[in-house]
């Protein structure tokens, strides 16, 4: 094998996703995906390559210091992309802890298992670190976020991906740890959690469930397909420049409102209903705390430096993530027993 590499968090959204492109793309490195399967990492997203010979699952905790340090020692990793984390800003409002254990803590445990196993060596070494555009704060009613525009994170979510960013550039600046971060922005998908916007809404369609809008529905998100994120990542990795930063996004703004009356008319012809039917499950409720109202990425770095730019169309996206939905109900079945229907009451009563 030419080199092996940690994926962390492969058994997530976007993780299965990176895990998918790596281990199909290079038969010639050794893929381990650590993974703690947290209610968000399904190694059912990953059957159809489990069986690959390049490719290793260890379940493991970011927070555990030794266990990270034995992995390293065992498989003497060549490079590192780091996804794994607690992701849904309104898990991080009610329960901020676990998102400063793992986000922060676990990642300073990778960074300092890094650091000792390639002490003195370097050379062809790469930490790569999977951040988000929530780090910049929000944004008015015009301009994008740069990869120079400053941190200034609103969510207990935000502030320990921002304190994660941070201390991978600290490694950088202080033990010269070969690193590049991208900050990317909102992901849709196949195999997301359906807690996030898309992939809940479709579940509630589906099942006549009501369509909780947060505030006046007029928040703005940048859209990007996940499997264009997983591009993304492959590009940097290894082509991206040691000690930058990338901004990935979809170019693609939509208020949360008109993507939800797209999501409604596109489930209604996939549905056979009526058009119009799906748009009365639409229900205002109350706003989520602190709520950031505007993301916008600028993503002309990576698009003029390494050639990346999304390979698909929001509807085509969208149409390709209901399409997965409706054929795959065992996975969301799965997925929403037992502690989600906890989760959902307590979040939406
Ligand atoms: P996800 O919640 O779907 O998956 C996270 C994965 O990390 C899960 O498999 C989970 O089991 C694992 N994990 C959680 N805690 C762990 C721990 N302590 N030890 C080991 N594994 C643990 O998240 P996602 O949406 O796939 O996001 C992946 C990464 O991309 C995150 O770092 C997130 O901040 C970043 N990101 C996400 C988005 C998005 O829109 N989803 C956008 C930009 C950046
Ligand atoms: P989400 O998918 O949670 O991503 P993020 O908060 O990281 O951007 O939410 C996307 C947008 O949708 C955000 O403005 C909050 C809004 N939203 C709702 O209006 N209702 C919901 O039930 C959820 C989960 C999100």
């Amino acid at each position: 094998m030419k080199k092996t590499l940690l994926i962390t968090g492969g058994a997530g959204f976007i993780g299965s996703h990176v895990v998918r492109l790596f281990v199909n793309k290079y038969p010639d490195y050794r893929i381990v995906n650590l993974d703690a399967l947290t209610y968000a990492g399904n190694l059912e997203n990953l059957t159809d390559i489990e069986n690959f010979p390049n490719y290793t699952f260890v379940k493991a905790d970011i927070r555990d210091a030794s266990a990270i340090n034995e992995i390293f020692k065992e498989h003497q990793f060549d490079g590192v992309i780091h996804l794994a984390a607690e992701s849904h800003v309104d898990r991080s409002l009610k329960d901020p802890n676990v998102f400063i254990e793992t986000n922060v803590l676990g990642t300073a445990n990778l960074l300092n298992a890094a650091r000792e196993l390639w002490k003195g060596n370097m050379e062809g070494k790469r930490f790569y670190h999977v951040s988000t555009d929530e780090v910049y704060g929000s944004l008015g009613d015009t301009g994008f976020f740069l990869e120079t525009t400053s941190y200034d994170p609103q969510s207990p979510y935000s502030a320990s991906k921002a304190a994660s960013d941070h201390l991978v550039r600290a490694y950088g600046n202080s033990y010269h740890l070969p690193f590049v971060i991208t900050n990317c922005s909102n992901n849709y998908g196949q195999n997301q959690f359906p807690e996030k916007l898309i992939p809940l809404f479709i579940h509630n369609i589906q099942n006549n469930i009501p369509l909780p809008v947060y505030g006046d529905g007029k928040y703005t998100r940048d859209w990007l397909y996940v499997v264009d994120h997983a591009r993304a990542i492959d590009l940097v990795y290894h082509d991206g420049v040691n000690g930058e930063t990338y901004n990935i996004g979809g170019f693609n703004e939509w208020q949360n409102i008109a993507l939800i009356k797209l999501l409604c008319k596109q489930m209604d012809e996939k549905l056979g209903r009526a058009p119009g039917e799906s748009e009365k499950l639409i229900s205002y409720v109350k706003d989520r705390p602190g709520h950031d109202r505007r993301y916008a990425i600028d993503a002309s770095k990576i698009n003029k430096e390494l050639g990346w730019k999304p390979s698909v169309t929001f509807e085509e996206g969208l149409s390709k993530t209901i399409d997965w939905y409706l054929q795959n109900e065992t996975w969301l079945q799965s997925v929403t027993s037992g502690d989600y229907q906890k989760y959902y009451e307590s979040q939406y009563s």
